[in-house]
């Protein structure tokens, strides 16, 4: 599918919502708690998103956990984070069946310990026949990591000559990404107040749609979700286009 057509109808939920989950630390810093509280208080706010995106008919919804650069934090918070992660997914599975969530993960899986990176394999294969809802978890996740691993295996493919250079199209680079089947993100939220892209789905964010709450990830509750999903809807998607060709899109779409 082509990713600059008209391709959605914005009177239906986003098909696929990305998440920048930010503002854990803040909010355990307002209350005198360490840093991994907020991380703690922050994957109720997971739980709450997967449910109610399942429950609304959203097809894929990418949530960044853990980024290349989060690796520099403290050895205490990383650790920490890696701990939450393994329990979030012993804790999930059954959650995940029931609702038919299929769970996958985006990034460079082999820097995260063993014992994520095994809960991680097992969650996956156990939930692979799953197909309401595509959970995927951006974990130890650049995007300019995963342009640059797409780079280096579009050369080796020229150099072994399976590819020749003029193949190298938009779609090209897409089928070299991490999931490619996964269509770009409709929406982007970002919480905490905080207007940057920070190394996420930089391909893919092309033309999605940008909202930014205030509200901290910890405090992320369904209230606020459907207000970021209203602010999606009342937005015009062009696509470059022009409001003409949209309109003329839509009637063809819907005569
Ligand atoms: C950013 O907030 C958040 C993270 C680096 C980690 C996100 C992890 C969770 C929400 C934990 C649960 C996740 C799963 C998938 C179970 P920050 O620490 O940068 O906050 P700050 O900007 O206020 O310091």
């Amino acid at each position: 599918m082509s990713t600059t057509a008209p391709s959605q109808i914005n009177d239906q939920p986003p098909r696929h919502v990305a998440i920048v989950m930010d503002g854990n630390g803040r909010w355990a810093n307002q209350r005198h708690l360490p840093r991994v509280e907020g991380h703690r208080a922050g994957a109720k706010s997971v739980r709450m998103v997967v449910e109610e995106s399942r429950r609304l008919g959203i097809r894929y919804l990418t949530l960044f956990a853990f980024s290349t650069e989060n690796w520099q934090r403290p050895a205490e918070e990383v650790g920490a984070l890696m701990g939450l992660f393994a329990q979030y997914l012993e804790h999930e599975l059954t959650l995940m069946l029931k609702n038919d969530v299929r769970l996958r993960a985006i990034g460079d899986l082999a820097r995260l310990p063993e014992a994520v990176r095994r809960s991680l394999c097992a969650t996956m294969q156990k939930t692979e026949r799953a197909n309401g809802l595509d959970l995927i978890l951006a974990i130890s996740y650049g995007g300019r990591e995963e342009l640059t691993s797409a780079c280096k295996s579009i050369a080796s493919d020229v150099v072994q000559g399976k590819l020749n250079p003029d193949q190298i199209t938009n779609q090209c680079i897409r089928d070299h990404l991490y999931a490619p089947d996964v269509p770009d993100p409709d929406l982007l939220i970002r919480t905490s107040d905080e207007y940057r892209i920070s190394n996420f789905l930089l391909w893919q964010l092309a033309y999605s749609e940008i909202v930014v709450t205030p509200v901290l990830w910890p405090d992320f509750n369904k209230q606020e979700y459907m207000a970021c999903l209203e602010a999606y809807n009342k937005r015009n998607r062009r696509f470059g286009l022009t409001s003409e060709q949209i309109e003329e899109a839509r009637a063809r779409a819907c005569p």
